[in-house]
């Protein structure tokens, strides 16, 4: 029998997933198309590989087991699997055709809906994916300022200009990889030391899991108008899930270009660039940025769904409100276990990272083990709580307790010394993000 949501014997059979995987390695380079979804980042041996169906927050493996789901299809969920209303809006333009010759009124929609929820956009357009628009905007950034060095802080997808500053650079021309700098987070001094003439864009997420000193965001703004280089948010992460109108509505900041994807259409793919009209004014002119799939009208018309839908709601509020039972409830577990010196639950309600201190030992290693616990009792976790809006209460209180019985055992191989005795599959990998070796004050500083 397939284990379900809730303190099961066995870890889960994973007999199938591991067949598909072996056909996949034998095929497949890479054989995930999403590294966060690859087996990197479930523990080989006890995590499955495959997920064949979802519906509201669970999803069900290759071989019919059964989980609640924190990772949210890395982003896109923000509603839940299989949601009525999207599903609808899709199965009725599926109906009528999916991308046809010439344009289709939905974009005209669904760009006066964006207009109206996202603070900046005086002009919107349309992609497919959140590196799409990344590099649009940087791209649209260096055309409207003629400069070409740009400052990044965060992930902002696979192509040259960003991927060039990561370990993983390998193919990259030098002249690309020279152009990108990257900044720490909330240090609004070595950014203002290193902000000069040749600066085109300052790109960033607005938070990942810190929050932003106060006044970080605001000063940024400034700082970027005072030397004529554009600021853009990538809210790939907060647009539509800390508010509707993302970072730029919660925290009341204005960047001149805005990039958003993942939750705005409840898994369908579609991306957005908003942002000021002189500068997006270059998209019809000097500026190329144009694919087949622009125009395709199920994801059109998700995304008018799913706005409308968080709207109507009032979604940030419930993951907000769900998040914080949940970070609260993780908090109060470690404390009453007497474990807060070993692990907290960080981040903004809506997306919450669990975190270990280096007294616990190895992250990693401690990762894998509450992975392999927590999927044993029904919970596909990957140290993340990426809330939609159809975890229920119970859900997240069947989640806390399954965290008090498994922050139990960790506690006892921590204090023992068998965490990595006691793991079932291989030890996970980090996750794939710049967040160390910032180069932004060798290379520029200099040149100020
Ligand atoms: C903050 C951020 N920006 C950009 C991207 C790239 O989006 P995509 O994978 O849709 O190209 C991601 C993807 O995870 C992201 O998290």
């Amino acid at each position: 029998m397939p284990n379900t949501v809730s303190f099961n014997n066995q870890y889960p059979d994973i007999t199938e997933s591991d067949k598909l995987y072996e056909r996949a390695l034998k095929v497949q380079k890479p054989v995930t198309q999403t590294l966060a979804k690859g087996p990197g980042q479930f523990t080989k041996g006890v995590a499955p590989k495959y997920l064949v169906k979802g519906k509201g927050a669970r999803v069900w493996d290759a071989d019919g087991n059964e989980y609640i789901d924190y990772n949210a299809a890395i982003g896109p969920l923000s509603l839940g699997y299989a949601y009525p209303a999207v599903d609808e809006a899709i199965t009725r333009q599926m109906q009528n055709g999916i991308t046809f010759s010439l344009m289709h009124p939905l974009e005209v929609e669904l760009s006066e809906l964006i207009q109206q929820v996202i603070p900046n956009a005086e002009a919107v357009k349309i992609a497919k994916t959140g590196a799409d628009v990344c590099s649009a905007a940087i791209r649209v950034a260096r055309a409207f300022t003629g400069r070409d060095v740009v400052f990044c802080c965060g992930y902002h997808g696979w192509h040259d200009w960003y991927i060039g500053i990561t370990s993983r650079n390998a193919g990259i021309p030098e002249a690309i990889q020279d152009m990108t700098y990257t900044f720490e987070y909330n240090n609004i001094e070595l950014i203002k030391a290193a902000l000069d003439e040749t600066v085109a864009a300052v790109i960033l997420e607005p938070f990942i899991f810190e929050a932003p000193s106060p006044g970080f965001l605001q000063e940024l703004a400034e700082v970027c108008r005072e030397n004529g280089t554009l600021l853009i948010f990538d809210e790939m992460w907060t647009g539509f899930r800390v508010a509707v109108g993302g970072a730029q509505e919660y925290f009341n900041v204005k960047a001149d270009l805005a990039v958003f994807s993942k939750a705005c259409a409840n898994g369908m793919p579609i991306a957005l660039l908003t942002g000021r009209a002189d500068v997006m004014e270059l998209f019809n002119s000097q500026v190329f940025s144009y694919t087949t799939f622009g125009g395709e009208a199920l994801s059109l018309a998700a995304c008018k769904a799913t706005i409308h839908e968080l709207i109507d709601k009032n979604v940030p509020k419930y993951l907000d409100e769900k998040g914080k039972e949940l970070k609260d409830g993780y908090n109060r577990i470690a404390s009453e276990l007497g474990m807060e010196h070993y692990t907290k639950c960080v981040g903004f309600n809506c997306r919450t990272m669990v975190t270990f201190t280096p007294e616990a030992g190895d992250a990693l290693e401690l990762k894998t083990l509450m992975q392999q616990e927590m999927i044993k009792r029904g919970i596909l976790w990957a140290g993340f709580h990426n809330l939609c809006y159809s975890h229920t209460g119970e859900e997240i209180a069947y989640t806390l307790e399954a965290y008090r019985d498994v922050l139990m055992l960790v506690k006892e191989a921590i204090e023992n010394g068998t965490v990595k005795q006691q793991l079932k599959g291989e030890v996970l990998e980090a996750v794939f993000r710049k967040v160390s070796n910032y180069n932004i004050k060798a290379k520029t500083v200099a040149a100020v």
